[in-house]
């Protein structure tokens, strides 16, 4: 391939960062988010807590501190992605308000535009859908530390999007994010 017929990136790059309780709702979002853009030629990736729990994060749990240090290395290996210019998704529950402002600190001093994006369904609500039956196990004492029952949940108080995924449609909050993708990222000259 010549240099000149390598596809050249037309956006910025951008964080994008998903926080909310378990079964809000924030894979769907990010999925669906990283499909759409990956559909319109964008660069895009999901860091994903389920995921990275598997992997880079295995060896930690869900103490304090060790969501502190799996979200420090989310936000590392997001802002690592991002310098290759991707729109990186990262979607991890996040429960302490100051975790997601030390990662928007780390953003913000590389000049990569960041995003806090409140995902967004009262616990009564995620619990009632609980896809993975971890409240039904919190509740029964099986998992310590679950975060809403045992362990709370900080709500952003000013985050750039918030989604009511209880209250909108799957497409409609999808589009939203969409909508805050491109505001973040329009620019054609690749630079962050
Ligand atoms: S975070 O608090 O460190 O940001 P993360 O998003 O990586 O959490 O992982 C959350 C996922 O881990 C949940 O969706 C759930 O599947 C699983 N999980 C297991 N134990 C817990 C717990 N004690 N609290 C919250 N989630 C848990």
């Amino acid at each position: 391939m010549s240099a000149s017929s390598i596809p050249r990136i037309p956006h910025r790059p951008a964080i994008i960062f998903l926080t909310g309780l378990s079964g809000a709702g924030k894979s769907t979002m990010a999925n669906g988010l990283a499909g759409d853009l990956k559909s319109r030629g964008l660069l895009t990736t999901v860091v994903d807590g389920d995921v990275l729990r598997t992997g880079l994060s295995s060896n930690l749990g869900f103490s304090e501190e060790d969501r502190r240090e799996n979200i420090r290395r989310a936000s590392e290996l997001a802002l690592h992605l991002a310098d290759l210019g991707a729109v990186v998704i990262v979607a991890l529950i996040s429960p302490f308000r100051a975790d997601r402002a030390a990662a928007a600190d780390r953003a913000k001093a590389k000049g990569i535009p960041f995003a806090e994006v409140f995902v967004n369904a009262p616990l009564a609500v995620c619990e009632k859908r609980d896809p993975k039956h971890l409240y039904k196990r919190a509740r029964a004492g099986q998992i310590p530390s679950f975060t809403g029952i045992d362990s709370p949940y900080e709500a952003p108080t000013q985050p750039t999007l918030e989604l009511r995924t209880d209250l909108e449609s799957i497409e409609t909050s999808l589009s939203r994010l969409i909508s805050l993708v491109f505001a973040l990222t329009e620019n054609s000259s690749g630079a962050a």
